[in-house]
């Protein structure tokens, strides 16, 4: 982390303003990798430990309005940070807020109340993610999610002026998902939802802009990205080449994902280039219970499956070259059971749990050790008292969305 890098942008002309890094922007061709952690099992510092280095990013969830926090099992109320101090390293704190109870049960109190402000350490804060997909209380309703946005823009600047914003949707590949016109109860929303004026949803349509509340209330913009197989996701299958790049460029190739190309919304040439970008959550599924594969199918291994994807986007220079606008990639690092298509597999997101895919993860790692900006160690910062102490909220169950006019194979999410 090199926070000293936004003091003498100060002092540069005005016409230099769109060459300003932005809030928690890491160096040129440099970019972070961050973590979201089940931390009923896991720490920060265990994650460091196990990886060999200090990773600059922490990912928590809380709701707001908040849950009240249970005393007895410590479930409810705000992010526990103390965990990352206990690093003893600089790392930052990334904030995803769920508005779990609608946009309309937000009140500006409710905003105000999350302590954003962490004792200098950098912030991100994602709010309301995933807005463009249907599995979620705060889903498709691009005019109350614009809304909510400048209302908490404009209370978090003031309370918190270095925390940076993350603008963050679903990423478009096998959008609209199964989302049809009639879910959308808000006539104004099911019209700006169908971007081409056709009358209906289609990967034709803006996955995005109809959400996006400009570049003046963004600091970051982001996608979630995983992959979790072919449908209905049941049985073990390592990621194709070019499944991460997909998530960037729209362009979902042929393959084992899908039986036809289709170009959905692009992301990085739009969202990407006046604001940094990033995979704010992201990871690849090992089934570790699964369905009968098809009788010739030989599986790959869990290594294969995860080794795979990391050499596709975390790993993957041409890529990290490709796209230097790219400048975090968040691992989401859970392990839970998910359902498509009416069967449930226990789906492992991890790639430094086991021991044999942490050491593969490690080596390629290396390959790219220059490109990664790691947290600065050895402070001996002590815990301030006015850090709160709650649980985080579970990683949410996100259900697969069944693509709409594209093959019954698809697997996207
Ligand atoms: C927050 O995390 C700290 C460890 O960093 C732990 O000691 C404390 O019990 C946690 N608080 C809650 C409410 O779980
Ligand atoms: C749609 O939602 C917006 C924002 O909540 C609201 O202003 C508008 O009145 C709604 N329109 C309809 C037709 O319900
Ligand atoms: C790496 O990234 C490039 C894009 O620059 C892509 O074409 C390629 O498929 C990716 N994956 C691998 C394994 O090289
Ligand atoms: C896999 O295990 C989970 C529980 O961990 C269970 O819910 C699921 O039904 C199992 N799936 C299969 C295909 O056996
Ligand atoms: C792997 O995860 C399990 C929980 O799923 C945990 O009990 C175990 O300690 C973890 N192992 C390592 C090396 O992180």
């Amino acid at each position: 982390m090199h926070p000293l890098l936004l003091v003498p942008l100060l002092f540069l002309p005005r016409a230099l303003s769109q060459l300003t890094p932005a809030l928690n922007e890491p160096p040129d061709n440099t970019l972070y990798l961050g973590a979201w952690l089940d931390t009923s099992t896991d720490t920060p510092t265990s994650f460091n430990a196990r990886l060999g280095q200090s990773a600059p990013w922490f990912q928590f969830a809380q709701n707001i309005p908040l849950d009240p926090l249970d005393p007895d099992t410590g479930e409810g109320g705000i992010v526990n940070a103390s965990q990352v101090w206990e690093t003893g390293t600089d790392a930052g704190v990334y904030v995803t807020v769920y508005p779990a109870q609608g946009f309309g049960a937000i009140t500006d109190q409710d905003v105000r109340a999350p302590n954003y402000v962490l004792a200098g350490r950098g912030v991100f804060l994602r709010f309301a993610p995933e807005m463009n997909g249907n599995w979620d209380v705060w889903g498709i309703q691009p005019t109350a999610f614009k809304a909510a946005w400048t209302q908490m823009h404009s209370i978090v600047k003031l309370s918190c002026p270095s925390c940076a914003l993350v603008w963050s949707p679903n990423a478009s590949p096998g959008y609209p998902y199964s989302i049809t016109p009639d879910m959308v109860s808000n006539a104004t929303d099911r019209a700006a939802l169908d971007t081409d004026g056709d009358g209906a949803y289609t990967s034709a349509d803006d996955a995005y802009a109809p959400y996006y509340p400009g570049d003046a209330l963004v600091d970051w913009t982001g996608v979630s990205y995983y992959y979790k197989g072919v449908y209905p996701n049941s049985y073990n299958v390592a990621p194709g080449q070019g499944t991460v790049e997909a998530a960037l460029t729209g362009y979902a190739q042929p393959g084992l994902e899908q039986e036809e190309a289709v170009q959905y919304t692009p992301f990085y040439q739009t969202y990407c280039l006046t604001k940094p970008c990033m995979f704010s959550e992201s990871g690849a599924a090992w089934h570790w219970n699964s369905t009968s594969p098809p009788a010739t199918y030989v599986p790959p291994t869990h290594t294969e499956v995860e080794q795979a994807w990391w050499r596709d986007g975390l790993t993957n220079t041409s890529l990290l070259t490709a796209y230097p606008r790219l400048k975090l990639l968040m691992i989401f690092e859970w392990q839970k059971v998910e359902t498509d298509g009416g069967i449930s597999t226990l789906r492992d997101f991890r790639i430094t749990n086991d021991s044999q895919v942490l050491e593969a993860f490690k080596q390629d790692l290396q390959g790219v050790q220059g490109r990664y900006v790691w947290a600065t160690e050895g402070l001996t910062q002590q815990v301030p008292a006015q850090v709160p102490m709650p649980m985080p909220v579970p990683a949410r169950a996100t259900p697969y969305r069944m693509p709409v006019g594209t093959s019954a194979s698809l697997f996207w999410n």
